[in-house]
């Protein structure tokens, strides 16, 4: 499974990709706004695609189709690793067909039903975000959409990739890799918590203290 991070924020981006761990990024514009200050967010997006050898998704403000276009086409000209993320909206989808057709990759987000993951497939996207965690904050099970679009994507073939999105702890990781979620994009908060066990922390410990006893170096 293919791990991008969920972030604008360029040093939590470097400390995932020095570390070899991260297949690309996913940004939305509340994550940009958190990071942005006074910096125009396309020089942002150009960084992380600089930094990033991997796709980074960018998402268009417009809400009408041609607006998204146009938006599309200045985001996918910043940098080849540029995916245009556009919402699961009527206009969103026709935008995606026509970016689709320009040859430039996008990622149909803000998905929260099977049905509306069919359309972007059929849409021609790249990717489809189904939002699982602001799902279970409504008292839904967003792991059972990511099970039932695998299934849908399996019974007829489509290649769109499933990206699990809104992940808001490591079980919802581990789930996604059950599932076969073809990517899952995590905050960096969880990225790290993915790393901790509490047997290994003693683990090292104990082997460290007895270690120091032998009074030896390496
Ligand atoms: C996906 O691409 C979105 O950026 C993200 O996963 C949204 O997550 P949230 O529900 O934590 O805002």
């Amino acid at each position: 499974m293919k791990i991008f991070l969920d972030t604008a924020d360029l040093t939590e981006i470097r400390r995932a990709n020095d570390a070899g761990l991260i297949d690309g990024i996913t940004t939305n514009p509340s994550l940009v706004a958190k990071v942005a200050g006074e910096r125009d967010p396309k020089e942002i997006y150009r960084e992380i695609c600089e930094t990033v050898d991997g796709p980074v998704s960018l998402e268009v403000v417009g809400v009408d189709r041609e607006t998204m276009v146009r938006e599309g086409r200045k985001l996918a000209q910043i940098h080849e690793n540029a995916v245009v993320k556009v919402p699961l909206t009527e206009d969103g989808l026709k935008a995606c067909r026509d970016l689709v057709g320009e040859g430039i990759r996008v990622n149909v987000t803000l998905c929260f039903s099977v049905s509306q993951a069919l359309l972007a497939a059929k849409a021609g996207a790249s990717y489809v975000s189904p939002f699982v965690g602001r799902i279970d904050d409504i008292s839904g099970e967003g792991m059972q959409l990511i099970h039932q679009i695998r299934q849908v994507y399996d019974n007829y073939g489509y290649d769109t990739e499933i990206l699990a999105a809104s992940i808001r702890h490591p079980m919802h990781v581990v789930e996604s890799m059950l599932i076969g979620a073809d990517c899952c994009t995590i905050p960096p908060k969880v990225l790290w918590q993915l790393s901790k066990h509490p047997l290994t922390d003693r683990g090292l410990e104990a082997f460290l203290a007895d270690w120091n006893r032998l009074g030896a170096e390496l």
